[in-house]
């Protein structure tokens, strides 16, 4: 129902309309709709209300709720619902377990917090209030072993949205951290479940570092509001993060990685560096040369050697 006067409101191009007009359009009382008012300001909206002029939408919040992130949000399918939480322990979590239940694709989890959020490689992903913990239920027609590949691709549609929003020149380290400068600002955690050798679903779950508090997160940490002037709008950039995540799986899964590829050479901050590579026990080093078709990092080793690392942790050397 909130949702419904927001569209009014929408309709009458910020001007006001009256408690009268609203009852009418929506046929419940004028008590109702000044209950609803109220639930929308509790939501954080500002609303004015003056007699005999009725109400009129002065600010829209910036909350991770289904109203701000749908509202002319211009994707086909994702983000068509959304799931929106004060608190949870893992976006990812969720997502998976309605995902396991059959929720479509494009359905997204979002939470202002989160209690035990899941990094790579079991680490946790420290999350106050202030970021963006955010996952979606994808559900693309592929073999198991293609899915390294969505990982880039989401950091390529996650690394442009936060350029195109905050102007801040993001790279990506390779596989799909999120860096300013030598800091992680996002990270994003792509887990599936497969049968056979069919993709089922794929989680693709990002946190990003929005806010000031930088004091919680870790020194190689930083977030966009300390490295850009003025606000980040966190709801301006999840949908456009939606929509160019959406509009590049639809390239990965018209064309393959090919083009993407190319886009995520531009972004990298890997790629030309000398690199160590840390995955379970065994480390490597060598100069990164190139990301291949699979996804995987493509090093030379002092001995002249090409390798192909499929994961793990790179630290550059500047
Ligand atoms: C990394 O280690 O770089 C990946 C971090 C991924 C964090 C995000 S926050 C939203 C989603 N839910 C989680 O529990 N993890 C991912």
């Amino acid at each position: 129902m909130d949702e419904k006067i927001l569209r009014i409101f929408g309709k009458h191009d910020d001007n006001y309309v009256s408690g009268e007009e609203i009852s009418k359009e929506l046929g419940f009382s004028r008590a109702s709709v000044w209950k609803h008012i109220q639930t929308l300001r509790h939501l954080g909206y500002e609303i004015d209300a003056v007699p005999h002029l009725g109400y009129k939408l002065v600010a829209r919040p910036d909350r991770l709720i289904p109203e701000e992130i749908q509202y002319k949000l211009s994707t086909r399918s994702l983000g068509n619902k959304v799931l929106a939480y004060e608190s949870l322990d893992s976006t990812n979590n969720t997502a998976y377990g309605l995902a396991e239940k059959g929720e479509k694709e494009g359905a997204i989890v979002v939470a202002e917090r989160q209690k035990k959020g899941k990094g790579r490689q079991g680490r946790n992903w420290i999350s106050p209030n202030g970021g963006i913990y955010l996952s979606c239920i994808l559900r693309p027609d592929i073999e198991p072993r293609e899915v390294a590949k969505i990982t880039l691709v989401a950091a390529v549609a996650v690394c442009s949205s936060i350029r195109e929003i905050t102007g801040v020149s993001a790279m990506i380290k390779w596989p799909n951290d999120i860096m300013i400068g030598k800091k992680k600002v996002c990270g994003i955690l792509t887990e599936m479940k497969a049968e056979q050798d069919r993709v089922d679903f794929v989680i693709v779950g990002i946190g990003i570092n929005v806010g000031a508090a930088t004091g919680n997160l870790p020194k190689t940490a930083t977030s966009l509001a300390k490295e850009s002037e003025g606000k980040i709008s966190k709801v301006a950039l999840t949908k456009k993060i939606l929509e160019s995540l959406e509009e590049h799986m639809a390239l990965f899964n018209k064309e393959g990685f090919g083009k993407i590829r190319n886009e995520w050479r531009d972004y990298s901050a890997t790629l030309g560096h000398h690199v160590k590579i840390h995955c379970h026990n065994e480390k490597t080093e060598g100069h990164a040369l190139d990301v291949d078709k699979d996804g995987a990092l493509v090093v030379r080793l002092d001995s002249g050697i090409q390798k192909r690392i499929l994961s793990g942790d790179v630290t550059i050397a500047h």
